[in-house]
């Protein structure tokens, strides 16, 4: 099963609806590409974060099946409500936790240092997952690996980043954590660019990475033609955006 753990649905933070055409290019990408599965981490700081998950886990505005844990679209693959926090030090954190929990937090960009959104998360009382992404990109980073490696669960392997893949691979070794695969898409060109393979099957709940990130696998997958689909997405971006 090959989940893209990292995805964004909105073309950037200013887009207030959801758009049901580009969501349906993105399942069928998914569907090309051989990915079962995405994670929906759009920026919780965005104006249309609520608009977003609501229309798919509550109002079924894609016209599929709602399943206590994830959204099953018509063609087989499960969308996972998540979010990416903008830590206080500029770094990105994803969420993965129960659409309630998610909606709960605070969307002021900044808002929390890691410590605090983990006792935030901690506090609600369900199951969470955090994971660590794009660490290593400019202005994105988390000096304290330490810290970091206290309260995260998995390193993301970008997409956008993977000249630097050793980076990824040796932190998430040197604090025994996963690796996810990521490709921070925000159009359907770039889905999959580097993905998540995991042999456990979609029907253990509430989330199908919670018993494999326990076991502290390397789990990021990627091809020649990730750097490719990064760079086409960009060009396609730029062209769309206003
Ligand atoms: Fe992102």
């Amino acid at each position: 099963m090959r989940l893209d753990t990292h995805t964004h649905f909105l073309i950037d933070k200013k887009q207030e609806q959801p758009c049901y055409k580009s969501i349906k290019n993105i399942i069928k990408s998914c569907i090309i590409s051989g990915i079962d599965g995405l994670c929906i981490t759009e920026h919780r700081e965005a104006v249309g974060y609520k608009n977003l998950m609501i229309s798919l886990f509550k109002n079924n505005f894609i016209e599929g099946n709602n399943h206590e844990y994830y959204f099953l679209t018509t063609e087989g693959v499960k969308l996972f409500p998540a979010a990416e926090i903008q830590l206080e030090n500029g770094s990105n954190i994803g969420v993965h936790a129960p659409l309630e929990v998610l909606l709960n937090l605070n969307n002021i960009s900044g808002f929390y240092n890691l410590p605090t959104l983990h006792e935030t998360l901690v506090r609600e009382g369900k199951w969470f997952f955090l994971v660590a992404h794009h660490i290593f990109w400019p202005n994105k980073t988390y000096d304290n690996h330490h810290e970091l490696a206290q309260y995260i669960h998995a390193i993301e392997v970008p997409a956008k980043d993977i000249r630097n893949i050793e980076k990824y691979i040796n932190l998430a070794n040197q604090f025994d954590l996963s690796t996810l695969g990521g490709s921070d898409s925000h159009t359907f060109i770039q889905i999959g660019a580097c993905n998540t393979c995991i042999e456990e099957s979609v029907e253990s709940y509430p989330h199908p990475l919670l018993s494999e990130i326990e076991k502290k696998n390397k789990l990021h997958s990627y091809t020649p033609q990730s750097e490719i689909l990064v760079e086409l997405s960009k060009l396609y971006r730029s062209s769309i955006i206003q």
